[in-house]
């Protein structure tokens, strides 16, 4: 492993997007909070609930709606996947009927054009910038899994998509947990508005965790050349997933970028594949991120072995310590406490939290597109920390917003 680090000069870091610029960027005036005549809002026809597709019926397709359905205002009315099998066996559970059922690589666009009000995507990070914008294209409110895109032009697409929704009065949400939960609200507004752990010069943001693909694995091996075993092994394939630094540890990356509320400057890492068998994506990385004031943060990632489970980011200031974990303890101690406290059930009550304002949104019009910036910058910082950790180089924020490369996994012989 090779982990160099280098201070660099202050500088403000903000060349990228930050929330307030996506806000006031082109078309998008009426974005950060628009009223819909109630008769835009678009409701089924046949119920006052809103008619959901879901996009992508694997694993979380299938877990969460369930939370949309205990949630009462939705109808699931149509699902899509690649593969017949996960469709049909979404469809069986929710009662969706067999004519709305659609496969293949241009079944959600088939699902779009047999109606429904709003989509939950759950598909591999690959095709989520493209699902998103046929969504809004569609007229169809959006609700999105993290990451949002595997590279630079990905994100791009997802600030586009989301703007032409604010243009179209189309809710927008991107479906982040933590951002939802008071305890870390409550901790980050007291370091960021009131100073309570002082000047923040370093910190760590880390996500050690099993392997989450254990099946992925004799999946592929069946064949590991036929385009169906690998879009199944999603999980362990560079382009589909945009690597477990984008698609998994986002999380804690997405803690740091909020906390700090900053663009990184620079960053400069490495990494490794040392336990998978297959798969080309990395299962260890290890990066360091500057930030403007010359902020560190230590960033580290493993994704094998057991006994290690968690997301965490921390903060050390002047005066105290800002102390983060997703569905664990989050507060502050040093000069000024804060006790905080924890969410265990943060997986489920995050989604479920983010599912009532999507809602509230689509059936008030009163629509937020508070979730897209952040959401967009953490993604941007994933694929910042990626590329430093494959170079084993320094990579800057600069080079990455003119970073026009586009993953491709190369899968012919799909069906349409
Ligand atoms: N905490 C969280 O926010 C959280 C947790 C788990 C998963 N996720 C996200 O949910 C997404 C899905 O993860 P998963 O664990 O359910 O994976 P999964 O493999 O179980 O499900 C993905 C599904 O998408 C289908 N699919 C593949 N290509 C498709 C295409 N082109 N069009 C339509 N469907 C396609 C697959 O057949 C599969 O059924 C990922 O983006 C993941 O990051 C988020």
């Amino acid at each position: 492993m090779r982990i160099t680090s280098g201070k660099t000069s202050a500088g403000d870091g903000h060349s990228g997007l930050n929330r307030r610029e996506f806000f006031m960027g082109a078309g998008s005036a009426a974005m950060a909070f628009s009223i819909m005549k109630p008769g835009l809002v678009r409701g089924s026809q046949v119920s006052s609930k809103i008619s959901l597709g879901s996009i992508g019926c694997g694993n979380r397709g299938s877990w969460i709606a369930g939370l949309f359905q205990k949630h009462g205002g939705y109808e699931i009315t149509a699902a899509a996947d690649y593969f017949p099998d996960r469709v049909n066996a979404f469809g069986d559970k929710y009662n969706v009927p067999a004519s709305r059922r659609f496969t293949g690589l241009k079944g959600f666009q088939r699902m779009l054009d047999a109606k429904v009000d709003a989509v939950v995507i759950e598909s591999p990070p690959y095709y989520h910038h493209t699902h998103a914008a046929a969504a809004v294209e569609a007229g169809v409110h959006v609700y999105l899994a993290k990451p949002m895109a595997v590279d630079v032009p990905g994100c791009h697409s997802i600030e586009a998509s989301a703007r032409k929704a604010g243009e179209k009065k189309l809710a927008y949400l991107i479906d982040f947990q933590t951002r939802t939960d008071p305890f870390f609200q409550e901790a980050i507004r007291r370091v960021q508005k009131n100073g309570d752990i002082g000047r923040i010069i370093s910190g760590e943001s880390s996500y050690v965790a099993s392997s989450p693909w254990p099946k992925m694995i004799p999946e592929l091996m069946i064949n590991p050349q036929d385009p169906e075993r690998r879009l199944r092994a999603w999980g362990i394939d560079r382009a589909l997933s945009g690597d477990i630094i984008t698609e998994q540890n986002i999380h804690t990356i997405d803690m740091m970028t909020w906390i700090l509320d900053q663009n990184p400057l620079k960053a400069i890492g490495t990494g490794g594949l040392g336990s998978r068998t297959a798969g080309n994506v990395y299962d260890h990385f290890s990066v360091i991120f500057t930030f403007p004031s010359d902020v560190i943060v230590t960033f580290y990632s493993k994704q094998y072995g057991e006994g290690a489970n968690d997301i965490a980011c921390q903060m050390y200031g002047t005066e105290g310590t800002l102390d983060t974990h997703y569905a664990g303890d989050v507060g502050i101690k040093g000069k000024s406490n804060y006790l905080g406290g924890r969410d265990s059930t943060l997986y489920t009550t995050g989604p479920a939290r983010n599912i009532a304002t999507f809602y509230d949104q689509v059936t008030s019009g009163k629509l937020d597109y508070s979730t897209i910036a952040p959401s967009v910058r953490s993604n941007l910082t994933t694929i910042l920390g990626r590329t430093a950790a494959y170079k084993c180089a320094e990579f800057t924020w600069d080079e990455l917003m003119k970073s026009e490369e586009q993953l491709d996994p190369h899968l012919t012989g799909l069906k349409e």
